[in-house]
């Protein structure tokens, strides 16, 4: 249980990271749209205060409006279908410095109300910014280096050179979902139960950009990321281009994924595969996190901020799971085979009712782990992330198992 101190803290917290990034955009950048399935810039700006005062003032508090056309310009983002790209223009969008406002003000009247406000939607408010300070870091990854302030960046951290291994996993059970009485969880976590899993092998590490360079060389495009420089392949990270690091995690869609695991004779690994993998024991019950039950630590992994990128695939070997697996949470999401469904029991949250359920739609997959923008909230073993499987522009990646 977190008290009101520690919630007005994270939320305050969320916000400054939020901020943050938006001080790396380039104040002429706002209305540039660098992921084409996702809005402008400037709609998250506004995005994130609507949220906060649509739920906890408006649906929850029930307070009345100050600014009821931004309160739904700004409601919610979009994830069009394949070949639905959104056209609008800059001038559909109204001015910095009015957002900017709406800004200031939402956050004045969110902290009145903050005592009056039941717990779980702070925790809505928390975690929904977290999420989008992940997926703005996305944003802010496809937008062109001219368009940006470039940070200090920390030195990267070398790792030996990764030798492909699968680790058999035996057969046992994964506990997937989340109880009410174990706290905040959205409403795609709850309806824990148990799940019988067959042996099966799994690869130590998550497939390198070395890997996935020889099937790029029998013919397999190369990732997004990726890019060419006087014939060399180099990696566009988020803030300068490098030759290409053989030892990273190769970030690719679930397509691309699917696609290099069925080369290499394999498949990805199931929702429950990757529990199994990543929380089960040899011997006990199973663990909190990989590597046992201390709260997530930057020794642990490549998760909350301290990087931008990834880092080699066999750095931070103190996060291994029982099993030795490397880095199932941090440096990067990895895609599963499981589309994304609700547990039995399913229930919407009351004031964001499509939060999960609009994904329900055979169209989206799995996604578990976390990235170097992922914080360390989120890093629970019952949280779940989604996309669609031909979403390229994450930081997400992939290992393949063997059943
Ligand atoms: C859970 C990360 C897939 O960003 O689309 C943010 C979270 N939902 N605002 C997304 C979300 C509404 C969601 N993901
Ligand atoms: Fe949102």
């Amino acid at each position: 249980m977190m008290s009101l101190y520690q919630l007005r803290t994270a939320l305050h917290d969320a916000r400054g990271r939020m901020d943050a990034i938006f001080n790396l955009i380039k104040p002429d950048s706002w209305y540039e749209r660098p992921i084409p399935e996702r809005h402008r810039l400037i709609f998250y700006l506004g995005h994130l205060e609507a949220f906060d005062w649509n739920q906890i003032c408006r649906w929850t508090l029930e307070k009345p409006s100050f600014h009821p056309e931004f309160d739904h310009l700004f409601e919610a983002g979009i994830d069009p279908k394949q070949g639905e790209l959104p056209h609008d223009t800059p001038s559909d969008w109204p001015s910095i410095d009015e957002v900017k406002r709406y800004k200031t003000r939402v956050r004045e009247e969110v902290d009145r109300a903050l005592e009056e406000a039941p717990d779980p939607i702070l925790h809505v408010a928390i975690e929904h910014r977290w999420m989008h300070v992940e997926t703005t870091g996305y944003l802010l990854h496809h937008l062109p280096l001219s368009k940006k302030i470039i940070p200090d960046l920390p030195p990267v951290i070398q790792g030996p050179s990764p030798q492909p291994e699968m680790i058999e996993i035996p057969s046992g059970t994964a506990t997937l979902g989340r109880r009410q009485e174990e706290g905040f969880g959205w409403d795609n976590e709850f309806g824990k139960h148990e799940i019988g899993v067959p042996s099966f092998a799994i690869s130590k590490y998550k497939v390198t950009n070395g890997q996935y360079l020889r099937f790029v060389e029998d013919g397999a495009a190369p990732p997004p990321f990726w890019g060419k420089s006087e014939n060399q392949w180099v990696l566009k990270t988020m803030f300068k281009e490098i030759p290409l690091p053989k030892d990273w995690p190769v970030y690719v869609s679930q397509r691309e994924a699917r696609a290099y695991a069925a080369w290499a004779g394999m498949s990805l690994p199931t929702e429950e595969q990757f529990h199994r993998a990543a929380f089960g024991v040899r011997n006990g019950e199973e663990r909190i996190y990989p590597w046992g039950d201390q709260r997530p630590n930057g020794v642990h992994g490549n998760f909350n901020f301290v990087r931008w990128d990834p880092l080699p695939v066999t750095a931070l070997p103190l996060g291994d799971s029982d099993f030795g697996v490397s880095q199932l949470l941090g440096n990067g999401w990895e895609w599963t085979s499981t589309v994304f469904h609700p547990f039995e029991g399913f229930e919407p949250i009351p004031t964001y009712p499509g939060y999960s359920s609009r994904f329900f739609d055979q169209d989206h997959y799995v996604l578990k782990g976390g990235g170097p923008l992922t914080a360390a909230c989120l890093l629970r073993r019952s949280f779940r992330n989604w996309f669609r499987p031909g979403y390229p522009h994450m930081h997400a990646g992939f290992r393949c198992v063997e059943n």
